[in-house]
């Protein structure tokens, strides 16, 4: 990978990165801030999105088109699905769904984008295992491979964690991986998305993630530090 696009939804989630980026240029584009430098000697972007899935896709597209970033990577929290997860357990994409996405009265399945190709949007393998070899080394045991669902809704309450969990297959949620994984998609460019939980997504979500955000912010982006290394 020549360049790669670091992407994170709140300040947070990109702070550290931000420190140990050796930054060369600072560019605005679309309301949006693109830090351009190197990252343990490569190139990489690295920018805060903004929450939900119209900024986290018009933010890759940008990388994509300015900036020409062979892969992408998302970085930062989620609420966990599974009920084997804990706070601060690790999610890698296998892949991601729009849960949100829902033309159920038309007769098509719930997260199904009508007359796409697909609606649930592959990671990169290669992406994945060395993710994966990143959160064994970082936080052993801690780290599972699944499916990613995003929609632009903060998940607080268990009837919904269920309905996610059974009928979407969902490992965690959050707001942007699957935008950013459709983007990434329909350009050809490569993806992952790591994702470590600050809550579980049910009554005490909004406390957990205010307890959470930052420390679980912090492990997802201590695996990005170490796969980087390595790809
Ligand atoms: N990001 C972190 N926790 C979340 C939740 N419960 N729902 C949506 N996005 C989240």
């Amino acid at each position: 990978y020549g360049t790669i696009g670091i992407i994170g939804a709140m300040e947070q989630e990109i702070a550290l990165l931000r420190q140990e980026l050796q930054s060369e240029e600072t560019l605005h584009h679309a309301g949006i801030t693109y830090h351009v430098g190197l990252f343990h000697g490569r190139k990489t972007v690295l920018c805060k999105s903004g929450v939900g899935k119209v900024n986290a896709a018009v933010c890759t597209q940008v990388l994509i088109d300015r900036f020409g970033v062979d892969a992408v990577i998302f970085t930062g929290v989620a609420g966990a699905l599974d009920p084997s997860l804990e706070i601060g357990d690790i999610v890698i994409s296998r892949s991601s769904v729009q849960h949100d996405m829902d033309v159920t009265a038309l007769g098509f399945a719930r997260g199904v984008i009508p007359y796409q190709d697909t609606s649930e949007f592959p990671s990169h393998p290669d992406l994945i295992r060395v993710a994966k070899e990143a959160g064994e080394r970082v936080f052993p045991g801690r780290c599972v491979i699944g499916k990613v669902l995003s929609g632009d809704q903060f998940i607080a309450g268990r009837d919904l964690v269920r309905r996610l969990h059974e009928e979407l297959q969902g490992t965690c949620t959050e707001m942007e991986g699957a935008s950013v994984a459709q983007v990434c998609h329909m350009n050809g460019i490569p993806h992952v998305i790591i994702r470590s939980m600050s809550d579980k997504a049910d009554g005490s979500a909004h406390v957990n993630f205010e307890e959470f955000t930052v420390e679980s912010a912090n492990r997802s982006f201590a695996i990005v530090n170490d796969m980087i290394q390595r790809l």
